[in-house]
């Protein structure tokens, strides 16, 4: 089994500093050295040569507006690097982890899986639906937009030019939701009109975790009772912020630690996993001392368990 490490040390989608270090400490945590214990030939691809990336940034950010969206054309550029490096990864038959930065950087690496296994299903396991259009959007940052460009949900006229390139072929009933329960009014309205499968904490804590995951497998695949290629974008904060305290959105209430796990152990015990994403780590967010370590051990155990890693 092969296995490319996607580095995405990206923190323009949204305000708060710190989210590009997530990749370095889960390399520095000996991510690479497990998986590869796990059984995976791997290595370490980093599509955004950080200096080049971070002098553009500096550049942009002042004109990098539009209305209140912050950086769109830096999201553009920087998502476009990290569809063709998933892309390459795709085609040279490995599997592609893509460790965020935040999750803006799902534009990139959902479009170069969708692109690779056209019938794949898209999990998105957050606290989030990130499905805010230019218009919907309250904060302007468009770490909670990824879903509505991935759809082709926002109008042609508004989309900026460096963000044209993403395919927007998702379809509606090629997503399911599992860990939500911080929703946008705009965005319940476009999963309502949509019909998009969304299992919150409430679906979890009614029919648990086992049957939310086999629900959720039977929407984006219901011709094969769940069976076809699944792509998982995962953002760590779906997890309740005691596991992940260090992460830019913490909503109390959320996934415990075993019910994350859970999830990846089964997706990978299908073997239909074409691809993964783990994102909006933030180690510069901790209040105590042992908030970023234990941080990045669960979202190191998050990829371990996708990756095969088993209790028994
Ligand atoms: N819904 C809010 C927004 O659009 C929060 C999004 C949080 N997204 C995330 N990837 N953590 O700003
Ligand atoms: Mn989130
Ligand atoms: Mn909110
Ligand atoms: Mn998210």
């Amino acid at each position: 089994q092969r296995l490319s490490i996607i580095t995405a040390p990206f923190s323009g989608g949204q305000s708060r500093s710190g989210v590009e270090k997530g990749p370095k400490y889960m390399l520095n945590h000996g991510l690479q050295n497990s998986l590869t214990k796990l059984g995976w030939s791997t290595v370490i691809t980093e599509p955004l040569s950080s200096a080049i990336l971070q002098i553009k940034k500096d550049e942009m950010d002042q004109n990098d507006r539009m209305g209140i969206v912050k950086r769109p054309n830096l999201v553009g550029k920087v998502t476009k690097l990290i569809y063709e490096t998933v892309t390459k990864s795709l085609s040279n038959e490995r599997f592609p982890l893509t460790l965020g930065g935040d999750h803006s950087i799902a534009m990139g690496t959902v479009s170069a899986v969708i692109d690779k296994f056209p019938d794949a299903g898209l999990l998105w396991i957050d606290a989030h639906a990130d499905i805010n259009t230019l218009t919907s959007t309250d904060s302007g940052n468009l770490h909670g937009c990824p879903v509505s460009f991935l759809m082709g949900l926002n109008d042609k006229k508004m989309v900026p030019e460096s963000m044209e390139w993403i395919p927007g072929n998702l379809k509606p009933n090629k997503i399911a939701y599992i860990g939500l329960r911080d929703i946008d009014e705009g965005e319940k309205k476009i999963l309502k009109n949509l019909g998009i499968a969304a299992f919150s904490m409430y679906h979890v804590d009614r029919l648990g975790i086992n049957e939310v995951i086999e629900m959720a497998m039977r929407a984006i695949h219901p011709e094969t009772n769940g069976d076809g290629p699944i792509m998982c974008s995962y953002d760590v904060d779906a997890l309740d912020p005691l596991y992940v305290p260090a992460t830019g959105t913490p909503v109390r209430g959320g996934l415990t630690l075993r019910e994350g796990l859970f999830l990846v152990e089964r997706l990978a015990e299908t073997g239909n996993l074409v691809g993964l994403d783990i994102v909006e780590v933030n180690p510069d967010l901790a209040s105590k001392d042992d908030h970023v370590s234990d941080t990045i051990a669960t979202s190191c155990s998050i990829a371990r368990c996708a990756l095969g890693e088993t209790l028994l």
